[in-house]
Order: C-alpha cells, then structure tokens, then sequence
C-alpha cells in the first residue's frame, strides 16, 4: 500500500481534516479504499440497519464527462437560488479538482434516519483519510447531476439507490492549513 498512516488522536484528526481541493496526479490504492470503506462502515446506524452502498469512480475521463454534465444543471440551482455561478460556469473548472478518486455514499431506503447514517459514515471516511494523508472533499455540486438516471446507468447504480454524499478522495497538492471557526453558539448549559 502507498499510503502511510499517521498516529493522531482522535481529536487531531478532527482538527487536521481540511476540504481539500488541489490534488497530485498519484491515485489512491485500493488497500486505502477498503480501509476507508471500513471506517465508514463503523458509523454508527440507526437500529443497526447498516442501509449504505458505496460507488467508487477512478476514471478520471469518467469524472470529467460527469462534472461537464453536472456543471450546467448546479448553475441553474445556484441562479434559481440567488447565488453566483462562481468558477461554474468556467469550461476548465473541475466540479471533482482533478481528484483521482469520487467515492459516492448511496442508499436504497429513504428517511431522515438513512440520510443521517450516510453522513456519519462520510465523517468516518474522511477523518480516516485525514490520518492517512490523504485528501478529501464533500462535493454537493454534484449532487442532482449524480442522482440523474442518464448517470446512474453510467456508474451502473440501481435506479432504487440514491446518492446521499460524494467525496473525493486523493492525495494533497502542498497542505491546507488548520482552519477557524465562530465558538459554538451555546442555547442552553444547565447545571
Ligand atoms: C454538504 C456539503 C457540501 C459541500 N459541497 C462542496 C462542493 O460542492 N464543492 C466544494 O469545493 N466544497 C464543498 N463542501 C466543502 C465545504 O465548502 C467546506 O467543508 C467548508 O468550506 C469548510 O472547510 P473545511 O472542511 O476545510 O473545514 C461541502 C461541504 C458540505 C458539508
């Protein structure tokens, strides 16, 4: 396997873990899949039920065809929603950064507990990749073009499965530093 695994806590990898969106040409090993597939695995599910299915791409012209056809359909979302297109609308830009890995978290059942059990295990997935050096990115621009049927049958996912969350996966190009964020904002902390 290339990639090493780094000794962090817990709570380092959560500090460590950036969105990262510059990746190298080097692809991702299979081993590194599996490990990730099991962190992923260990979410915890409501009553166990376990109900996600992975999809995970590494034909970077794959990736490409798909965010050529997603880039056009996420625009129409951002304008209907008030937001600027940003670099979307730029022949160029990569919806997936040229990552050499799309790993897609699915389900087949619907309900508020499936889509919960989903991002769990993308968590998992991705604080693992964290202490394995590897990158990763949520990538919900993607989103309605991957649930598409015409892609669905491209990545040959049953039409019964949705896709809940897209990661990129792939190794950094130089580092994300450590990020800030606001102090919780605390409702309530009684005695
Ligand atoms: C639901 C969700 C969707 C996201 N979609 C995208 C996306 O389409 N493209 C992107 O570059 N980043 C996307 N991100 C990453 C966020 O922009 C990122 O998590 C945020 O800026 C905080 O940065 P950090 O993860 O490095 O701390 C998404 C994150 C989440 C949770």
């Amino acid at each position: 396997m290339q990639e090493t695994h780094v000794e962090m806590t817990v709570f380092e990898a959560i500090l460590a873990r950036r969105c990262v969106r510059s990746y190298t040409e080097q692809v991702v090993s299979l081993d590194a899949i599996h490990i990730l597939l099991e962190a992923a695995i260990h979410a915890p599910t409501a009553l166990h039920e376990e109900l996600w299915a992975f999809a995970i791409i590494r034909d970077k012209q794959l990736l490409k065809d798909i965010s050529d056809y997603a880039k056009p359909l996420f625009v129409r979302e951002l304008q209907r929603t008030g937001h600027t297109p940003g670099p979307f609308t730029e022949p160029d830009f990569n919806i997936f950064y040229e990552a050499s890995t799309l790993i897609l978290i699915c389900s087949k059942q619907t309900g508020p507990f499936v889509v919960a059990d989903c991002w769990l295990a993308a968590e998992n997935l991705m604080l693992a990749a964290c202490a394995m050096k590897l990158g990763s990115c949520v990538i919900g621009a993607a989103l309605t073009a991957l649930n598409t049927p015409d892609i669905k049958v491209k990545l040959n996912i049953p039409e019964e499965f949705s896709i809940i969350v897209p990661i990129i996966l792939g190794h950094p190009n130089g580092k994300t530093p450590p990020n800030q964020r606001r102090k919780p904002l605390i409702l309530t902390l009684t005695s």
